[in-house]
């Protein structure tokens, strides 16, 4: 696996916008991996600036999103659902709604649901590129340290370090839910195509366990020295 620093994030948010930008355009009945946070924020504007230049039809392109905070509606606004409409479907309004899939995480039996929405993956998959940032900590998803690699999607309990990093976006640590449904480390494993992105120098020790290139269940970042086609790109900061 090469870790490629493609200097800024602004130029490999841009060329990672390009390569999902071509996989839509090429291939109309695509189904896209999708992550959230801060590091995906600029990726997705320059998606939706490409998406609007060419008036790109969208509306055969099936998306799964990675993880979903437990106990967060809809339309709170740090929900991941939110955090997608805000930032991709909202500014381009062409995706057809029963495409786009993000784990409920206020679903009454979570259980069930992590199934169901592992089932739905199964069936319609597999995903064709799936994007994904890195946690501090090595996660991929919400699969923290120590998550077997054959785990299929799941309830997760949070880690300190997830919490603390991830308070940065609430008000304050005791408003970040303590559970997430996330897609395993099996269900990203599947993905034709994947892609990581780490920017910031808070990443750089990640990437750092992640260029050892042991496979190593407490980095769970790792188990894609294993995939067959996978790219990473970070920017100076992130580069170890
Ligand atoms: C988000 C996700 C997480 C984040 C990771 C980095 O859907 O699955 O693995 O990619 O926690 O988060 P940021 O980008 O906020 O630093």
């Amino acid at each position: 696996m090469k870790i490629t620093n493609l200097g800024s994030r602004d130029h490999a948010s841009f060329y990672v916008a390009c390569e999902l930008f071509n996989q839509i355009s090429e291939q109309p009945k695509s189904i896209l991996g999708l992550a959230t946070g801060g590091t995906m924020i600029e990726v997705y504007h320059y998606l939706v600036e490409l998406l609007l230049k060419n008036k790109q039809d969208v509306s055969q392109i099936e998306t799964f999103n990675l993880d979903e905070y437990v106990g967060l509606s809809q339309d709170h606004p740090e929900s991941y659902h939110h955090y997608m409409q805000d930032i991709i479907f909202n500014p381009y309004p062409h995706f057809s709604k029963d495409l786009i899939h993000v784990p409920n995480g206020v679903a009454p039996d979570l259980e069930e649901e992590a199934e169901r929405y592992e089932s739905l993956i199964n069936q319609q998959g597999p995903v064709d590129i799936q994007i994904l940032g890195i946690g501090e900590n090595g996660h991929i998803g919400f699969n923290e340290p120590g998550t077997p690699f054959d785990s299929p999607t799941h309830v997760v309990d949070l880690t300190e370090s997830t919490i603390k990093a991830n308070s940065r976006y609430f008000d304050n640590e005791a408003e970040v839910p303590k559970q997430a449904i996330s897609m395993g480390l099996n269900s990203i494993f599947k993905a034709k195509r994947i892609i990581l992105l780490a920017f910031g120098k808070s990443k750089r020790e990640a990437m750092m366990r992640l260029q050892e290139g042991k496979v190593n269940p407490d980095v769970p970042a790792t188990i894609l020295h294993e995939h067959p086609n996978v790219e990473v790109y970070v920017d100076d900061e992130a580069m170890p």
